[in-house]
């Protein structure tokens, strides 16, 4: 699975270019083996939408509200969403933790209200610089884990993709090792199977997001534990996108 996070870039005309040009990319050499799933800003979700309808590629938001309707000025719901054609939805991604205080408990109402309306979260978690140089990774994804995930239940995880996105590597250059990433992803697994069971730990979705680009993502995704990528500067350009993709297949 390779998402794009475009993040707070791109207007309607750039983003229908870019959504045409990889539409032809994936009729063109028939990508059937990744998911790729675009997130757009909400602006130009209804845009990307038609472009890429009829093809493989499928879109998510980058962020939703918990409430389903009302006086919250600047919100997007979850049906709002699904009307434009949602199927992902990334939830808790670092950003939105650190500018917009975005605790675990919020991300929690999201997901389950994400899950609900049968949009499929993608998960965000991740350690800080700090965190990291303190050995504190494990505890602190731990929590953001269990915390982010309550009340999921054993049906729904299965809509659920994790992805671990370690704050020191996003925009930085500076990408986890494949080392690290697997080692990481092989303690969240061994956690999901105490929260769930093993069936559930061997099939849910844990992708790799931080720097990824065309140089790293080969060795990135080559670990059994490591289903894909979350893009984000990379992913701004159909080139270097493309590139992503094919590492994966
Ligand atoms: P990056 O961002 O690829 O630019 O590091 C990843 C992300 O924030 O999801």
């Amino acid at each position: 699975m390779i998402v794009a996070n475009w993040k707070m870039n791109k207007g309607i005309v750039q983003s229908q270019q870019f959504a045409e040009e990889l539409k032809a990319y994936a009729e063109k050499h028939k990508v059937v083996n990744a998911d790729i799933v675009i997130c757009p800003p909400y602006t130009s979700l209804d845009v990307v939408n038609k472009k890429i309808s009829g093809s493989a590629i499928k879109l998510g938001a980058q962020n939703l509200f918990y409430e389903t309707s009302g006086a919250f000025t600047g919100e997007v719901s979850a049906g709002m969403l699904k009307s434009c054609g949602c199927e992902y939805v990334i939830l808790g991604h670092s950003e939105r933790r650190k500018h917009f205080n975005e605790t675990n408990a919020i991300v929690n109402k999201k997901v389950l209200k994400a899950l609900d309306e049968g949009l499929k979260p993608i998960v965000c978690i991740g350690e800080n610089l700090q965190e990291h140089d303190d050995k504190l990774t494990e505890p602190v994804i731990e929590e953001q884990l269990t915390k982010s995930l309550a009340h999921v239940s054993t049906e729904d995880i299965g809509n659920i993709t994790i992805a671990y996105e370690p704050i020191w590597a996003i925009g930085t250059g500076k990408n986890a090792t494949p080392h690290q990433a697997e080692s990481v992803h092989n303690f969240l697994r061994k956690k999901i199977k105490k929260m769930y069971n093993e069936n559930v730990s061997k099939n849910i979705r844990i992708i790799y997001g931080g720097s990824i680009s065309p140089d790293n993502a080969k060795e990135l995704f080559a670990s059994p534990s490591v289903n894909g990528g979350l893009v984000g500067g990379a992913s701004l350009e159909v080139e270097s996108f493309v590139k992503i993709i094919n590492s994966s297949l």
